[in-house]
C-alpha cells in the first residue's frame, strides 16, 4: 500500500491545500492521503488551538474521497517531528511506502530536520513545484498541478485586519473562522481567556464569560456573524481591574475624550479598547468601537456597538434588579430599543445616588428615540 502525508500548522487551512490534496491523490499513485495537522510546530506558535485547526482540516479535506484527516500529531503533544510521526506509522504499518508531501522551502531544508537521514529511509518525498524550481534528486516526485498561490500567514493577516478573506478558503472553514473570532487577536481563544482569568477578579472573569455569549447569541439572532460579539465581549472589560492610576496613565494614550476623563468608571472603556489593540493585537475596527462604547454607549452606534453594550447589561450573571427581566425579554426582540431601555435603567440608578445619566448615554437614547439605528 502506497499512503501519502500532508502535514502542516492548517492555521488556518486554505484552498491551496486542498488543491494539494488533490493533486497529490491524482498524481502519487497513492491509495490514501493521511492529512496531519501539527501539535506544535517546532518553529511556530500556532494562532487557534489545536482542536480549531483539527476542526477546520476535517472541514476542508474530511470529505474527500481517499482523505482520511488524524488527529494523531495533536494528541501526541509536545514538538511534531516528521521524522516521529513516520517511526509510529512504520512501526504499525511496516509494508506501507510512505510519501511525504512537503513545500518547496521545506524541501531545500530537507537537511536540516530532526534526523534527517533516517527519514529518507523511512519515506520518499513529493513536492508542489513549477518546471526548474526543483533540482532533480532522487526520492522526490514533483506535483506538477498548479497551486493557487496563498498562505495561512497571508489569511491571517487579512482577517485581523477587517480585510475579507473568505475567497481563499472553503466556504466552511471561511464560515467558521467568522463564527469563533479566529485571527482577530494575536492569541487562541484558550490563550486568551487565560491572560483575562489571570488579569481579572474571579467575579469580573466569569462576567466577561457571560458577556461573551450573550453577545454571540444577540449576534447570530441579528444576523451577525459571532466572532466579532465574542471577541469584543472576551475584552470588553480587559481594563476594568487596573487602579485608579493605571487607568489614568493609559487615559492619554488611549484618546480619552473629556466625558471619559471626568468619570473614572467609564475610563476603563476608552482605555480596554487601546488595551484590546496595544497588548492583545486586534485591529478591527468594529471590535474595537464594540469595546469602547460598552459601558455609556454613543448616538450612532453600530448593530455590533449596540449587541455589547446590552450584552454587558443582562449577562446572566448580573444580581436580578428592577428592569432587568424586561430588558433581557427587549434585547431579543430589538437590541437597538433595548439599548435605550438600558440606558434609562442606568439613568434611574444613578438619579437614585443623586447622579446623572452620562451625556453619552443621553444622546444614545435620544438617538434611538429617534429611530437612529
Ligand atoms: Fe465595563
Ligand atoms: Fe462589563
Amino acid at each position: 500500500m502506497r499512503v501519502g502525508i500532508l502535514g502542516g500548522t492548517f492555521d488556518p487551512v486554505h484552498v491551496g491545500h486542498v488543491a494539494l490534496a488533490r493533486a497529490a491523490l491524482t498524481e502519487l499513485n497513492i491509495e490514501k492521503l493521511l492529512v496531519l495537522p501539527n501539535g506544535a510546530p517546532q518553529y511556530k506558535r500556532p494562532r487557534t488551538d489545536p482542536a480549531d485547526r483539527l476542526a477546520m482540516a476535517c472541514m476542508a479535506m474530511g470529505t474527500i474521497n481517499r482523505v482520511e484527516v488524524s488527529d494523531m500529531e495533536i494528541l501526541r503533544g509536545g514538538a511534531t517531528y516528521a521524522v516521529d510521526t513516520l517511526r509510529i506509522l512504520k512501526s504499525a504499518h511496516p509494508d506501507t511506502d510512505y510519501v511525504y508531501i512537503i513545500g518547496l522551502d521545506s524541501l531545500k531544508n530537507l537537511s536540516h530536520w530532526k534526523d534527517a537521514e533516517t527519514l529518507k529511509r523511512l519515506c520518499t518525498f513529493a513536492c508542489a513545484a513549477r518546471e526548474g524550481q526543483v533540482p532533480h534528486q532522487p526520492g522526490v516526485q514533483i506535483l506538477r498541478t498548479s497551486i493557487p498561490d496563498i498562505s495561512s500567514a497571508r489569511i491571517r493577516q487579512m482577517v485581523q485586519s477587517g480585510q475579507n478573506a473568505d475567497a481563499f478558503m472553503p466556504q466552511n472553514v471561511a464560515r467558521y473562522v467568522a463564527e469563533r473570532g479566529l485571527y482577530l487577536s494575536d492569541f487562541s481563544e484558550s490563550t486568551l481567556r487565560k491572560e483575562l482569568r489571570q488579569r481579572l477578579t474571579p467575579h469580573r472573569y466569569a462576567h466577561t464569560l457571560g458577556v461573551a455569549e450573550t453577545a454571540a447569541e444577540l449576534a447570530r439572532e441579528n444576523g451577525l456573524c459571532a466572532g466579532k460579539a465574542l471577541v469584543a465581549g472576551l475584552l470588553h472589560d480587559c481594563a476594568k481591574c487596573l487602579s485608579p492610576e493605571e487607568l489614568l496613565q493609559y487615559a492619554g494614550p488611549a484618546g480619552a475624550d473629556a466625558d471619559e476623563m471626568r468619570c473614572l468608571p467609564v475610563l476603563h472603556a476608552p482605555v480596554g479598547a487601546y488595551l484590546a489593540r496595544e497588548q492583545y493585537g486586534v485591529q478591527d475596527e468594529e471590535v474595537l468601537s464594540a469595546i469602547r462604547r460598552h459601558t455609556v454607549g454613543e448616538k450612532k452606534m453600530s448593530l455590533l456597538d449596540a449587541i455589547v453594550y446590552v450584552a454587558d447589561f443582562i449577562e446572566p450573571g448580573r444580581k436580578p434588579f428592577p428592569g432587568l427581566e424586561d430588558a433581557r425579554r427587549t434585547a431579543h426582540q430589538d437590541v437597538f430599543r433595548a439599548a435605550a431601555l438600558c440606558g434609562r435603567l442606568t439613568g434611574s440608578y444613578a438619579a437614585q445616588g443623586g447622579g446623572r445619566l452620562h451625556p453619552a448615554t443621553a444622546r444614545m437614547i435620544q438617538w434611538i428615540e429617534n429611530g437612529g439605528r
